[in-house]
């Protein structure tokens, strides 16, 4: 499989061939993890970030799994930066790309939230960024999809239920005061169908996500003979689920006049406190796995009892973004 110079902006822009790759690759990487195979696979090499939005694992973990690729992975905040917008003079994103690549082997880009006026204004960037660079672009979360969330998630539920074919998938919108975006449930949506999960979504109404992620859902399940349903109740996605993932999202409403509504879009979801997984929703389950991106609204989101609990795995998918993240460098960038 050669993915050298690949980017990776959403997972269903790669095969399955090509995702179970890096996960094969994560999970050798994960079980022999300083073995010389890979100490050296990006020596001398750079991988640059970009960070418009704060981050806490994508930044170490990609910072950690270039060091242990014999690597080095060094991080701006684009407001540093003289770049050209709708409404400054300033550097264009071809000749940051351009001049980036003549620096580095990869450069990651993460971009959601209040640093875009509408969305898809994220996905744009990336995506000119990808015209332009001559090295992988790679997402680190934006406002559409998050990639390398998506790798860590399936690779967690893999160890965990050994195959995910025929297993059902609750993604579950939780109530809570962030005003997240829609990138890990997307991907999560993506990545889940691809690999043959029965998919259930579950949002009040007035929740709906992208309709082409919910489309190419629907099609990921149909092409694999599962199924895929959307409920706007609280408790019946529950039932009989394998893994069930809750996470606070945004309202398709949440970007209006170039701005992001935030305080509007806290409010609401805060009027819908029974969007909270606790136990006695994970007792509908078969016997699910609780999964999440992380960082955890606790309390919000999730309850401390499941977080918590024997069958939370977001530590497990936590660690992953490590390992996905070296095998996804290794492809794409390293000398294998
Ligand atoms: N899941 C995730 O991307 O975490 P951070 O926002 O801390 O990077």
């Amino acid at each position: 499989m050669d993915l050298y110079g690949h980017d990776l902006i959403c997972t269903q822009d790669w095969s399955v061939e090509e995702l179970e790759a890096v996960l094969e690759l994560a999970a050798k990487m994960k079980r022999d993890r300083f073995s010389p195979r890979w100490t050296s696979i990006l020596q001398h090499k750079t991988f640059l970030m970009f960070f418009y939005n704060p981050s806490v694992r994508t930044r170490q973990s990609f910072e950690t799994a270039a060091t242990e690729l014999g690597g080095h992975a060094q991080f701006l905040e684009p407001k540093t930066m003289r770049l050209k917008t709708a409404t400054t003079a300033g550097e264009t994103v071809e000749d940051a790309a351009r001049v980036m690549s003549r620096y580095a082997h990869g450069l990651g880009i993460r971009i959601l939230e209040d640093k875009i006026g509408a969305y898809g204004e994220g996905d744009d960037l990336l995506r000119e960024y990808a015209r332009w660079a001559t090295i992988p672009i790679i997402s680190m979360a934006h406002d559409k999809y998050h990639p390398c969330q998506g790798l860590a998630d399936v690779m967690g539920w893999l160890e965990h239920l050994g195959d995910v074919r025929g297993k059902k998938l609750l993604v579950a919108w939780g109530h809570g005061a962030l005003a997240r975006s829609w990138c890990s449930v997307q991907e999560a949506l993506l990545i889940g169908s691809r690999f043959g999960m029965d998919v259930t979504l579950a949002h009040p109404e007035g929740y709906d996500l992208d309709p082409q992620v919910v489309e190419w859902t629907k099609g990921n399940c149909a092409a694999n003979g599962r199924t895929f349903e959307v409920v706007h109740d609280v408790t019946s996605g529950y039932e009989g689920a394998h893994i069930v993932y809750s996470r606070n999202w945004m309202s398709p409403d949440a970007y209006r006049d170039g701005q992001l509504h935030k305080q509007e879009e806290i409010d609401r979801a805060l009027r819908y406190p029974a969007w909270i997984c606790d136990a006695a929703k994970m007792a509908l389950t078969d016997d699910a796995l609780f999964t999440h991106p992380m960082p955890v609204d606790r309390g919000h989101e999730v309850t401390d009892e499941v977080a918590s609990g024997p069958r939370s795995v977001i530590y497990d998918v936590a660690e992953n973004r490590l390992h996905v993240q070296k095998a996804l460098m290794a492809l794409t960038m390293g000398s294998m």
